[in-house]
């Protein structure tokens, strides 16, 4: 059972290269799903994915940009297909807290006819370590559109620690697990924890829906500006302000706290200045 691989999409990002390697340190075979793996699995070219899911036992499933991006949920539809045809038998969905549009995707997998289980993961601590926030720490100022609302900041090691748990064990088949950290935390606060581990000056600057947009649209274009502002005014408006137990249901011991966090990141360079 552990020589049938499983299929880890997005085996490169911050969750999936967690759990790829926490599934070989246990000994299960794993088939990297990245556009440069040795059998490519890429989100936009459909004829990719047969190859991806011949001979897996189970998938875990992080869509990239986001489960909100139009065609997400035909995607995820076609990818369920395939793996049928394939005999997978299990399907691991990464979701997003409060999102219309992951929940609609996670429905589609509840109902796909497989096994599954569902994590639904509130806004991750490393987006400010390993994602789009590092180089604003390290600039000294995170903006974002998140007024003084609270959020249960999750950690990607506990988020990662369930998807493997929901992978390797039946136990978990057909449960949702929502995952936050132990505290709601404002960004001004999280900002003020990270700059005490970090020891360098990091500051949480408020800013409206209009000057997120703008600045997206520099980066990435006016879709994904359109896209990513339209996520943080459905979900930086305060409605995941509270404490779910996913952790604690799933693994049986208390989510990471964000204090811990920052020590490990702090601890692995990822604050440090280049020379
Ligand atoms: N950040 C948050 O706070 C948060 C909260 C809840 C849920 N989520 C969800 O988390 C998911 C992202 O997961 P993550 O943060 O672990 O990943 P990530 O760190 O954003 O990494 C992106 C992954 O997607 C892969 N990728 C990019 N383009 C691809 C394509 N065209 N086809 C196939 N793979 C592609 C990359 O692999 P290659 O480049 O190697 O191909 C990489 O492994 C999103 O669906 C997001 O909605 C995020």
């Amino acid at each position: 059972m552990k020589d049938q691989p499983i299929l880890v999409i997005g085996s490169t990002g911050k969750t999936g290269s967690r759990i790829a390697a926490s599934l070989k340190l246990k000994g299960f075979a794993v088939r990297e799903g990245s556009r440069s793996a040795a059998i490519p699995f890429d989100w936009e070219q459909p004829d990719t994915w047969g190859p991806a899911l011949d001979g897996v036992s189970s998938a875990y499933v992080s869509y990239f940009p986001d489960l909100a991006f139009p065609g997400a949920a035909e995607k995820i539809e076609a990818l369920i297909r395939v793996a049928k045809a394939s005999g997978v038998r299990k399907l691991v969905l990464l979701s997003g807290r409060g999102e219309a549009h992951a929940e609609a995707c996670e429905e589609i997998v509840r109902h796909s006819g497989l096994a599954f289980t569902l994590v639904r993961a509130a806004w991750f601590a490393q987006n400010f370590s390993e994602g789009y926030l590092q180089g604003p720490v390290l600039d000294g100022v995170v903006a974002l559109p998140a007024g003084d609302i609270r959020e249960p900041i999750a950690d990607v090691d506990d988020i990662a620690e369930v998807a493997v748990a929901a992978l390797t064990d039946a136990r978990h088949d057909g449960e949702l697990y929502e995952i936050t950290g132990p505290r709601l935390l404002s960004f001004e606060e999280a900002a003020a924890e990270i700059s005490r581990h970090a020891g360098i000056p990091v500051r949480y600057q408020p800013i409206t829906l209009e000057q997120f947009h703008d600045g997206m649209a520099e980066i990435a274009g006016p879709l994904v500006a359109d896209v990513f502002t339209e996520i943080c005014r459905e979900t930086l408006d305060g409605h995941n302000a509270y404490l779910t137990d996913g952790v604690q249901r799933a693994l049986g011991r208390e989510p990471t706290d964000f204090s811990e966090f920052c020590r490990r990141a702090a601890a692995s360079g990822a604050w440090k200045q280049a020379a």
